[in-house]
């Protein structure tokens, strides 16, 4: 870890009792993979930028870049800014990684929105990490990067809407104005990216935006959702003091739009340190990358009971992000074999299949046993009780 806002005991201190921030999570913090222009997530950043930067030639729009903001937020930026509702999962500690109450890591750089109007831009670019409790698999990392973008149309344009809200708003050509150039300006984000490329847009909901809607792009046989965007919500931009603005905004997903230009298989892979993958990669270059024999992998069992009320009160990121402050990188997936709830005692009980694998080097046997004697070891404290 290199970055400035690198530094684990910022995110494990204080020892808040809302702190649910495993270190594993906190040395992913500050990496800034984004940053490092042979990247793949510093490729395509960069070709983001480019885009936006030649538009200013064709639209007259400039785009502020704002790329180092600090990943710990508060839930007023995070959450209540955008107008996300108090009692949106999002903001469970079951989703979200908390520093104390009101203090969390960035789980959207959405966050970021508010103040970048309030201070006066008229449109920027926002790229950075961000955080969310999940599953691991090929295609979900509790960490990734996102870009926002913004674009505040000029006072001139919208006046006519002056003082529309609601439907009135929605219906107003003003209105139907800012989505055209929106969807207009992502059609071409994504050709810019890929060339002529299969894009579908579909209606979506965000409470910061209205109307939302979401693009796909086919890529592999399959849909891939690589944005979400809409018209900014005006009271955002009243929360923000801009009640005379009218614009949209844009939030992608760094790494689905890499692995797609990249054909990169494994969302894991951007954060290893394996020459075998760096040196595919060069500042500007868009290459076809080439998997590299993977290391066997080594499996391991666990099964245990989730009693009476722990049946609901177990949590299952918890138990993702148990297993992942036990063997950091090494899981390569976490499956659920077997669930069932006993007829008589009504007890339940899970089995999950860990799949160990090192993008490094061979496992062996034993260095997995003794991380799954710990993980057994722990798993008493989320309640279960091991099988
Ligand atoms: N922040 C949203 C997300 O992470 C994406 C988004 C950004 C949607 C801006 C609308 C406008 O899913």
């Amino acid at each position: 870890s290199t970055g400035k806002y690198a530094d684990p005991l910022r995110y494990l201190q204080p020892q808040h009792e809302s702190n649910n921030i495993t270190p594993h999570i906190a040395s992913l913090v500050g990496r800034e993979l984004y940053l490092d222009a042979s990247h793949p997530l510093g490729i395509i950043r960069s070709k983001i930028q480019d885009y936006f930067a030649s538009l200013e030639k064709t639209t007259g729009t400039a785009y502020d870049i704002f790329d180092a903001e600090d990943p710990i937020v508060t839930s007023q930026q995070c959450f209540d800014d955008l107008l996300i509702p108090e009692d949106h999962p999002g903001r469970l500690p079951s989703d979200t990684y908390y520093l104390t109450d009101s203090r969390l890591l960035r789980t959207h750089t959405s966050a970021h929105q508010s103040q970048h109007l309030r201070s006066g831009s008229e449109a920027f670019l926002c790229c950075g990490d961000v955080y969310r409790r999940d599953e691991i698999d090929s295609t979900h990392y509790p960490a990734f990067h996102q870009m926002e973008g913004v674009k505040l149309m000029t006072q001139q344009s919208v006046s006519g809407a002056d003082g529309l809200s609601g439907d009135d708003w929605l219906r107003s050509p003003e209105c139907k104005m800012i989505e055209s150039d929106l969807k207009a300006t992502l059609e071409g984000l994504m050709d810019h990216l890929f060339g002529e490329t299969e894009k579908k847009w579909s209606e979506d909901y965000f409470p910061f935006t209205q109307p939302s809607f979401e693009l796909e792009i086919y890529h592999n046989d399959e849909w891939m959702e690589v944005l979400g965007c809409g018209v900014i919500h005006e009271r955002v931009l009243e929360l923000s003091n801009r009640p005379d603005r009218r614009g949209w905004a844009f939030g992608l997903g760094l790494e689905r739009l890499a692995m797609i230009l990249f054909d990169i298989p494994d969302i894991r892979l951007f954060w290893t340190d394996d020459e075998r993958f760096h040196s595919q990669f060069k500042e500007g270059e868009i290459v076809t990358f080439k998997a590299y024999s993977k290391y066997p992998p080594v499996y391991k069992d666990i099964a245990f009971w989730i009693s009476g009320d722990e049946a609901n009160s177990f949590i299952e990121n918890d138990f993702f992000d148990l297993v992942r402050s036990t063997a950091g990188d090494l899981v390569e997936k976490i499956e659920l074999v077997d669930s069932f709830t006993h007829p008589k005692t009504g007890r339940s009980s899970r089995c999950y299949r860990i799949h160990y694998r090192s993008m490094d080097r061979s496992l062996t046997n034993e260095e997995i046993d003794v991380l799954q004697f710990q993980l057994r070891d722990a798993c008493p404290s989320l309640g279960c009780e091991l099988r």
